[in-house]
């Protein structure tokens, strides 16, 4: 007779016999670890079972999703409305990308702490700080396919940071938008950073990783007056985990980081289930700048330190921070790989820690109070030549009204003041006819947004009556050659 068991032995002992597994997971559960190392050591494995639900979930997300500046928008509305359970997967890829950053945070807070990264682990340090930076790229780029008002803004403001770096700046930002504006190419770009070049960077070093701390072996809980002496390190290391001071991976600690990982995914999914998804809160609308956008939780003290900068050291903080920051993440290790380990012993380490804390903190609390008004007004207070409004009749004024609290001046010089993102429009009545103007404030286009459900009929004719006057006296505006569309001289 059949017998179900002995078949299922016979099929894994034959998979077994060709993939070789027993070879390669037997060592990784039966490799020693420190005895005492026991709940602060689940924090890797949690943001590991992050990523994997992020993998998980992001799948089933991009099989609706489409990357396209037109339709993303309405596809995350189908996802939240129309598609059966599309809001949970939604809300799961949220909630799991957040808890993905707040394990890591915790992780490297213990690895800090414990000074985990001394002798012999500098390396596996420098890897997960990479992996750090990905995790932040990942919800950053995961904040841009929202695509909504916050997504705009967001990358409106990343962009303006890489656009001050000197000679390149205006090269940088054509490479992130994949354009000189936010549009379509920007969202195929962003898509395939957060789809395809982060996630495959983070497996592979993730997998770097992981093997240098199965190389290495994992830190035990330091002790304070025990200090960690490159020369002997490894071999007493060894010594102390080959003896009663070690165990095996499996299966009590394999057992701490699957009830934790177990426990942190109900949390999530429970969480998920009651918040739902974020967003999308906006149809981006470039012609819509009384917005107060907000990025995501993790941003929010960049956002304020940009807002709270006195102007002078805006672009100088704004160019070295970064780098200085990553720069000092990475050296962490080589500042100090040996010595003592425990953090009553290293005060200056202890005290940079709770002050980078309380910075972070601080700023992100008041990113959310927001006390100042981040709203977009560049140029529209500075006043019109007044050459442009003298003698005018009121449609005209009431034009140059509109030009000036549409935005127009944020991209459009008058008088040499304003942004440069357009042409200057002083003599523009030369080169364009009213028809042309009018066809040009309603659907912009040439990197212009379109205005047209912006802008009433009235202002429309307002802003095409001022624009039409902008020509020297001595040389008249621009007409068509079918006389019934120029105005009435
Ligand atoms: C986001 C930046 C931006 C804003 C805001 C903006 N424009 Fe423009 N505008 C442009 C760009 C870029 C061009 C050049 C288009 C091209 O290359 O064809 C342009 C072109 C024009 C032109 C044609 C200029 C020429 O010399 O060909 C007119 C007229 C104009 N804009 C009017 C307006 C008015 C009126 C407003 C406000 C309602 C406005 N623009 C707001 C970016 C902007």
């Amino acid at each position: 007779m059949l017998n179900p068991l002995r078949q299922l032995v016979q099929v894994s002992n034959w998979v077994n016999e060709r993939m070789q597994l027993q070879s390669s997971i037997g060592p990784i559960m039966s490799h020693r670890v420190p005895l005492r190392a026991r709940w602060f050591y689940v924090f890797g494995s949690a943001t590991l079972t992050c990523f994997l639900m992020q993998i998980l979930t992001g799948v089933m997300l991009a099989m609706v999703y489409v990357p396209s500046a037109g339709e993303a928008y309405q596809s995350l509305e189908h996802l939240n409305y129309v598609q059966p359970l599309g809001w949970y997967i939604r809300a799961l890829h949220n909630f799991f990308g957040n808890a993905m950053v707040f394990m890591l945070i915790c992780h490297l807070l213990q690895v800090v702490i414990f000074a985990a990264y001394k002798y012999p682990r500098e390396l596996t340090w420098v890897f997960g700080v990479v992996l750090f930076i990905c995790v932040l790229a990942m919800a950053f780029t995961g904040q841009v396919l929202r695509w909504d008002q916050d997504a705009y803004w967001g990358l409106g403001i990343g962009a303006s940071m890489a656009g001050r770096v000197p000679l390149i700046g205006p090269y940088l930002v054509h490479l992130m938008l994949g354009g000189p504006i936010i549009g379509g190419e920007t969202l195929s770009r962003f898509f395939a950073l957060h789809v395809f070049i982060l996630p495959l960077t983070i497996a592979g070093t993730i997998f770097v990783h992981v093997m240098l701390v199965l190389k290495n072996g994992i830190s035990d809980p330091p002790i304070a007056g025990t200090i960690v002496n490159p020369k002997t390190e490894r071999e007493d290391y060894e010594k102390r985990i080959s003896g009663d001071e070690g165990t095996t991976f499996f299966p009590t600690p394999i057992a701490r980081d699957a009830i934790f990982s177990g426990g942190l995914v109900i949390v999530v999914a429970l969480l998920a289930a009651i918040l739902g998804p974020a967003g999308p809160n906006g149809i981006p609308d470039p012609t819509i700048i009384d917005t107060s956008p907000k990025p995501d939780i993790w941003f929010m003290s960049v956002f304020s330190s940009l807002a709270l900068l006195p102007p002078a050291i805006e672009t100088f903080l704004i160019l070295t921070a970064p780098i200085v920051l990553v720069l000092a993440l990475f050296a962490v290790p080589f500042m100090s790989n040996s010595g003592e380990r425990h953090i009553s012993k290293r005060p200056v380490a202890a005290l940079t820690l709770i002050f980078i804390i309380m910075v972070y903190v601080v700023l992100t609390v008041l990113g959310y109070q927001s006390p100042w008004s981040p709203k977009m007004q560049a140029w529209s207070s500075d006043e019109t030549p007044v050459q442009y409004i003298e003698g005018r009749t009121p449609l005209e004024l009431a034009g140059a009204v509109t030009f000036q609290y549409k935005q127009c001046r944020n991209c459009h010089e008058l008088g040499g003041i304003g942004g440069q993102r357009g042409p200057e429009l002083d003599t523009i009545a030369t080169r364009m006819t009213t028809p042309q103007l009018i066809r040009q404030a309603v659907q912009g286009g040439g990197n212009m947004p379109t205005y047209g459900h912006n802008l009433s009929a009235d202002e429309l004719s307002a802003v095409v009556a001022f624009l039409s006057t902008l020509h020297p006296i001595d040389e008249p505006q621009a007409q068509t050659a079918d006389k019934s569309l120029n105005p009435a001289d």
